[in-house]
């Protein structure tokens, strides 16, 4: 049987993988939904529909058209710095919208994955954390989105809740950049860097993290999911590792703490996830960073070639 799934936040990095994944399976009928016009450069094989999730009413005539099996949330407001200074932005789209998804899906036979992050941690933690540690955001982003997982787990409907970190891939017509791209644009152009060497993060690759979505939904896992690689580094040392693989110069990366850069958003000090539950209840492949590092390139290569 055909199964209709909505992905949210389509034009996003997680949203982009989510399509084109989703797209080579069979018995899914995909409705990726994203403001403003369609950035994935393929549009066969799916329907696109531009909307803007903060509107309730949109949202809801849009989803009764639909009458979806399967809605995965990737959409959220994910600048950290914006979310510090807007903060009732970031609650409009990271609560409001959640909490308004709640409302279509209950008392309908839907299952939802949501997204969440490692910033719901302080990351003072001595080792890695399980799905099971207590929360304690050090801004606002992490907040809400600690937020919209409470709604979530009270809400009654089926779901899972994947948090991830730091995620990293190629994105067709985005302006957004990630830790890879931006170390690797700006090494090429010969500009230095000053990368910050105390904060720790497991760095997750976007297709992995699309990944673990689709596992969850073959699974119909309930709870919460860590999804990361299993490396665990300083993000000077990710940067060194891209300027290693990509054969670029390390002397333009500039070792510095986070205090020196002055950000509008305190961030967590370590951030790595324990990936046992996920590995056990939805078989989550692991991968180290260089692995995934290395794929990622060729990705690259193959794409320039084109
Ligand atoms: N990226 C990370 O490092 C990271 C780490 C931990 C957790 N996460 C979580 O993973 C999920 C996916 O992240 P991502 O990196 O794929 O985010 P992203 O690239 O920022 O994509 C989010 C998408 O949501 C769309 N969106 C935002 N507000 C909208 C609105 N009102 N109406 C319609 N669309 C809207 C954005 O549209 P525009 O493109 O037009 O802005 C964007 O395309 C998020 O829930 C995030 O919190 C991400």
């Amino acid at each position: 049987m055909v199964k209709k799934l909505v992905i949210t936040g389509s034009n996003g990095l997680l949203g982009q993988k989510l399509v084109k994944l989703f797209k080579g399976k069979v018995n899914y009928e995909i409705f990726a939904l994203s403001r403003g016009e369609n950035r994935l450069s393929d549009k066969k094989g799916y329907h696109y529909i531009d909307i803007d999730l903060l509107d309730k009413k949109i949202l809801i005539e849009t989803l009764s058209q639909i009458s979806p099996d399967i809605i995965i949330h990737t959409a959220a407001m994910t600048n950290v710095d914006a979310c510090e200074l807007n903060p009732e932005d970031c609650d409009k789209m990271n609560i409001e919208v959640v909490a308004n998804l709640i409302d279509y899906c209950r008392d309908r036979d839907i299952y939802v994955v949501h997204l969440s992050t490692d910033f719901i941690f302080d990351g003072n933690k001595a080792g890695l954390y399980t799905e099971d540690d207590p929360a304690c955001p050090v801004n606002h982003y992490g907040l809400s989105k600690w937020k919209s997982e409470e709604l979530l787990r009270s809400s009654g409907i089926k779901h899972s809740i994947l948090r991830t970190i730091l995620v990293y891939g190629m994105v067709d017509r985005n302006d957004r950049s990630n830790i890879v791209l931006w170390v690797k644009n700006s090494l090429e152009l010969g500009k230095e860097i000053n990368v910050v060497t105390d904060q720790l993060r497991m760095p997750t690759y976007a297709e992995d993290l699309a990944e673990a979505c689709w596992l969850a939904v073959m699974n119909e896992a309930q709870g919460v999911f860590n999804v990361s690689c299993n490396s665990l580094m300083s993000i000077y040392d990710i940067a060194i590792a891209v300027a290693h693989e990509f054969g670029l110069d390390k002397n333009l990366i500039k070792p510095v703490e986070t205090n020196a850069l002055k950000l509008p958003a305190e961030r967590p000090v370590s951030t790595g996830f324990d990936l046992n539950k996920s590995v056990n209840e939805i078989n989550l492949p692991l991968y180290s960073f260089t692995e995934r590092l290395q794929v990622f390139k060729d990705q690259l290569d193959s794409y320039n070639s084109l």
